[in-house]
């Protein structure tokens, strides 16, 4: 076979158009898929179809974008939004349908049959844009869950191409899948793939129970990581494959001179005081409230840590068009001052809270300098802020606290402090725990989390998508 060119195909870019003021700008996308995804690209090249961000049809969206994709050393092609169907398809269906439920929280969840429609109307838009921008020859990988139509619609339209897709987020039991009312239209259209990737064995199992609930005939061969599906009109692959980020990229960031200035100032600005770091998307599955009241309960329960630590929150502005978002915001903005209100004395403020997108330099240096990370989501796909914060620490003295429900639990477990992020109690434990660890057992957990990451980095990962994508009767991925 002929040389394969990548297409990834998703929502999000790693930059977008985004209107300040009157005035269109390019601003780099935030989140654990472009995160992960933009050193794909980056090594291996292609293109990366999405979404531009700009609902204004007179924008001169390639002239914006152009910049970034020459820099990038890739392709970017846009894919055009009107306000409207971002509305339905990305607000309405991705974000206020799939997004809870898969997530296990399905009383937020709107489930709006215009909504709906208009997912279908723009996955196909999408299709045509893929079709389009390919050829035979070319992988289309379909990223996430706004996307689930993308080689249902490409087959319709007699379009053919070897097709993978990623889900980024958890894949649900049957009892909360079965509650959505496109269920088997999703599943049909998932089916369609020739592989579809998961972040765990739990997420793929749970995909395939699905599958076979709808068709009970369907058979699975193997018992790794990918099994081989067969429903009698389809045979397509199911995998686990945990998705990672560069570690060399953010591990060589942490020990740059400049970086590990900024690392120091905090430090300084801190001085005496142990770092607690949060760093999230201001979302409501990453548990925000909830850990700032397991910060109150560490305060209460071990006064003797009053004074002691300095609990840092970054949540980064996301899907702010959602009233849930706009409510999680106003909470977490009540909660941090209640706490701050209720321990501050002068010279000490217990939580440090900053609601922005950060630099990558500065969010290094947070990672460099926290003692601990108190990465507690209520459920997450992977977690990749858990990753990074091991890539990110150089002196390996830092303690890695996580929720058993982030998928990186899964391949974490032996060397983090896992925790349930319900449980107030159990977590400010935790905390003291970690505060009060010796530096040997430390650095041990630590030397482990980080040879975890650094062996299954962002290209581990993608080699093992792509090879059990083409393992046999595909012919092999060329290596670039
Ligand atoms: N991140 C960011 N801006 C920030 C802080 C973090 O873009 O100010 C990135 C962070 O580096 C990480 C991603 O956001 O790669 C979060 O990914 P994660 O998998 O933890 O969660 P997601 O946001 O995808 O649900
Ligand atoms: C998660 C999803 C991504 C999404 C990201 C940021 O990581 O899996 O698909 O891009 O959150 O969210 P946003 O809605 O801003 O793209």
């Amino acid at each position: 076979p002929g040389l394969r060119r990548l297409v990834v195909v998703s929502n999000r870019l790693p930059a977008a158009l985004k209107n300040e003021g009157g005035e269109w700008t390019v601003k780099p996308g935030a989140g654990g898929l472009v995160t992960a995804l933009a050193p794909v690209l980056r090594d291996r090249g292609g293109i990366w179809i999405g979404w531009s961000g700009a609902s204004d049809p007179t924008v001169d969206v390639d002239g914006l974008l152009g910049s970034f994709s020459a820099k990038a050393g890739y392709e970017l092609r846009t894919v055009q939004l009107t306000e409207e169907e971002v509305r339905g398809y990305y607000f309405g269906f991705s974000n206020e349908v799939i997004w809870p439920l898969f997530h296990d929280l399905q009383t937020r969840c709107h489930f709006d049959p215009g909504y709906w429609r208009t997912y279908l109307d723009v996955n196909f838009k999408f299709a045509e844009q893929v079709a389009r921008h390919t050829g035979k020859e070319d992988y289309v990988w379909v990223h996430d869950y706004h996307l689930m139509h993308q080689a249902f619609f490409l087959k319709s339209m007699g379009v053919k191409r070897n097709t993978g897709f990623f889900l980024h987020i958890p894949f649900p039991t049957p009892d909360i899948f079965m509650k959505l009312p496109w269920r088997w239209k999703i599943i049909q259209a998932l089916i369609e793939f020739d592989m579809v990737g998961f972040q765990t064995t739990q997420d793929r199992d749970n995909f395939v129970r699905c599958v076979r609930h709808f068709i009970p005939e369907c058979t699975t061969e193997g018992d790794g990581a990918v099994v081989t599906v067969r429903t009698g009109s389809r045979e397509f692959r199911a995998g686990a494959f945990p998705i990672s980020i560069d570690f060399n990229q953010f591990a060589n960031l942490a020990t740059r001179e400049d970086i590990v200035q900024k690392t120091f100032k905090l430090r300084e600005a801190l001085k005496h005081r142990k770092i607690i770091l949060g760093v999230d998307r201001l979302d409501y599955t990453k548990g925000i409230p909830e850990r700032i009241l397991a910060i109150r309960t560490l305060l209460k329960r071990f006064p003797e840590l009053t004074g002691r630590v300095n609990f840092v929150q970054v949540a980064v502005p996301s899907r702010e068009d959602v009233e849930e978002y706009k409510d999680l915001r106003d909470e977490i903005d009540l909660l941090v001052g209640r706490v701050n209100g209720e321990f501050s004395f002068p010279g000490w403020v217990p939580v440090h809270y900053h609601y922005r997108n950060l630099q990558r330099e500065d969010l290094v240096a947070y990672y460099a300098a926290a003692d601990i990370a108190l990465v507690t989501p209520l459920r997450d796909g992977m977690n990749l802020v858990a990753k990074e914060y091991c890539a990110c620490n150089a002196s390996e003295s830092g303690v890695l606290i996580l929720s058993e429900f982030a998928g990186a639990a899964a391949q974490m477990q032996d060397y983090a402090y896992l925790v349930n992020p319900y449980d107030l109690e159990g977590v400010a434990r935790a905390v003291n725990r970690a505060f009060h660890w010796d530096k040997v057992d430390r650095r041990r957990m630590m030397v482990g989390l980080r040879d975890h990451v650094r062996s299954h980095n962002i290209f581990w990962w993608v080699d093992s998508f792509l090879q059990a994508s083409f393992s046999t009767n595909l012919g092999d991925f060329p290596p670039v």
